[in-house]
């Protein structure tokens, strides 16, 4: 098995297989950035009402998934900080591949994962739920199963809160606990850079922390504006509509990124916003030269493990062989 095959095919709305030597199937999906993430008040199942933007970003898990022995699900992983995860049942992947098994009542399936990751662990950009999203995916398609989208989206939810985005890509606003999704219109391409914490964050200790500092009063609504700075493709307007409630919790966790996000404003970014539950920092740029500078000296700096420039919006889900 290799996750390293140069792409034959890529489309999820109309499926065309192509099956490699072993009959593996791979898909890649995205990370996200949430532009606007506004949080409510804690639920009673736990969760928090929100209304969110997100923007799926070009760095990807890729997921490799090839025919098990009946009731087989198994997993490696490879990537940076990868050997921190549990490959067992608890692994989103392998609970995305199961809930699929168990819609279909099929004992004879079984499939072997294998994933490398490329979007950061505990990085509130959704890697856990990318994993999921692209498990649904892969063996949706590994086991010739009638499913549409829609099915897939719904499996999703069940399992996070994130994975239906990840299967969806692009933009999209999203509200509930973030499941329900509705496409935004969005015009041209987004040069960030984002930057990386040596330590990940905990989403419900981000959660958690946010309930105790007393925010979020009253119901989540999106900042004016947003969706004409979307629809406009200037990531000036973008960038002034850019909003995380999640972020004083974040900086209240890790003050250190505050340092971080004025370092990235004051050499050169339009915006800076904590990425989800954090700790990765998203810091929207001009266009290529701008993002190519920042990132050169974000990763000078020593406030950040490392930086990346990153492109966005970028494709949902998608089977690649
Ligand atoms: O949905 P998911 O399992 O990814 O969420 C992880 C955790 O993040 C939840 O257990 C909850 O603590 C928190 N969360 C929340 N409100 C949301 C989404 C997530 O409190 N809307």
């Amino acid at each position: 098995m290799s996750l390293d095959k140069s792409p034959h095919s890529c489309s999820v709305q109309n499926v065309t297989r192509t099956w490699d030597g072993n009959g593996a199937v791979h898909v890649r999906v995205p990370g996200k950035i949430n532009l606007v993430l506004a949080v409510g008040p804690r639920r009673d199942d736990g969760y928090h009402e929100l209304v969110t933007v997100f923007q799926a970003v070009g760095l990807y898990d890729d997921i490799v998934a090839e025919p098990g022995e009946p009731g087989e699900f198994s997993l490696t992983m490879r990537g940076e900080g990868s050997e921190e995860l549990a490959v067992d049942e608890t692994n989103l992947a392998i609970r995305a591949a199961r809930l699929l098994a168990d819609e279909f009542r099929s004992p004879k399936l079984g499939v072997r994962l294998a994933i490398r990751k490329g979007i950061p662990i505990a990085g509130g950009m959704a890697g856990g739920s990318a994993d999921a999203a692209g498990t649904l995916l892969a063996c949706s398609v590994l086991w010739d199963l009638d499913t549409s989208p829609d099915d897939l989206r719904d499996l999703g939810a069940e399992l996070g809160s994130d994975v239906p985005f990840g299967l969806m890509g692009g933009c999209a606003v999203g509200t509930g606990r973030g499941e329900r999704l509705t496409p935004a219109l969005v015009r041209g391409r987004y040069q960030w850079v984002f930057a990386f914490a040596d330590e990940g964050l905990s989403t419900p200790a981000v959660f958690r922390q946010f309930d105790e500092l007393g925010l979020g009063t009253g119901a989540p609504q999106l900042p004016n504006g947003i969706m004409a700075a979307l629809a406009s493709g200037d990531p000036r307007a973008l960038a002034a509509s850019l909003r995380n409630d999640l972020q004083p919790a974040a900086l209240a966790l890790r003050p250190e990124l505050g340092e971080l996000l004025d370092f990235g404003l004051a050499h050169g970014a339009l915006g800076a916003v904590v990425s989800g539950s954090g700790p990765t920092c998203g810091f929207l740029t001009a266009g290529e030269s701008q993002a190519i500078d920042l990132s050169g000296d974000l990763t000078a700096n020593g406030l950040c493990r490392s930086a990346r420039r990153v492109v966005g919006p970028a494709p949902g889900a998608r089977l690649l062989s």
